[in-house]
């Protein structure tokens, strides 16, 4: 059975499973906390720093990352206090380097009152959540895509800059990344993605388009399902 653990967050006094983490706890108060690089369908990870808090051990506080600081009996826990903002205004800030034109973290800005960044990176776009990187290698179960270079060079991409040997084409990053930075296209039967054409499979039976060639011939090769068994009827004819 598993073991609760009462602690407060923002003065409520709130039950949590025990290795859960402060942020899954505190939503599941339906307190707020920004996050960028948490995702439930990951593993926490703890890159963006965005959804600091401040615990408290007796006299003594401290910062922590809520997304990976698993609950503790009797902690107590702040979510906006103006130690908290001011990490969040400057992670914000560094975001923005990154990235200064996305919704999301214009938005995420406006809330703590910042308008521009004092910083300059080399590589805009990313904001190095990692979400995409850790989806192809956690959820879709390849290693297509890693990162490359350190500080402000430091980016998302391809080994050697080249096709990627591994990718099957299933876009699974480009779905995940919050800032929308990885292009996806199809036209002509053809999905690019990672500067690489992949030949999109018809259904046998309708002549709609399915999926990448490679995507099925990974799901033939997991599943020990002929490619047949994908390629014969799509959904649609099922
Ligand atoms: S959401 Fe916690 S560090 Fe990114």
């Amino acid at each position: 059975m598993s073991q609760k653990v009462t602690l407060t967050i923002d003065g409520r006094q709130v039950q949590a499973e025990a290795g859960t983490t402060l942020l899954e706890a505190a939503r599941s108060v339906n307190i707020q906390v920004p996050h960028l690089c948490s995702n439930e369908e990951l593993a926490p990870y703890g890159a963006c720093r965005m959804c600091m808090v401040e615990i408290r051990h007796g006299q003594r506080t401290r910062l922590v990352a809520s997304c990976i600081y698993e609950v503790e009996e009797g902690l107590e826990v702040q979510t906006a206090t103006e130690r908290v903002l001011n990490v969040r205004r400057l992670v914000i800030e560094l975001l923005l380097a990154r990235n200064p034109t996305h919704p999301t973290l214009l938005k995420m800005a406006a809330d703590l009152g910042v308008d521009k960044t004092r910083f300059e990176v080399e590589v805009k776009g990313c904001i190095l959540c990692g979400q995409c990187v850790r989806t192809c290698r956690e959820v879709v179960g390849v290693s297509a895509i890693g990162f490359e270079g350190r500080g402000t060079t430091r980016r998302v991409t391809t080994p050697f800059n080249e096709a990627p040997p591994d990718c099957i084409a299933c876009g699974a990053c480009a779905q995940i990344c919050p800032v929308d930075v990885i292009p996806l296209k199809e036209k002509d039967g053809i999905r690019t993605i990672w500067k690489t054409d992949y030949p999109l499979q018809r259904c046998e039976s309708c002549g709609r388009l399915i999926a990448p060639v490679k995507q099925l011939e990974y799901f033939s090769r997991i599943t020990n399902q002929p490619l047949s068994h994908f390629t014969e009827h799509c959904v649609h004819c099922r």
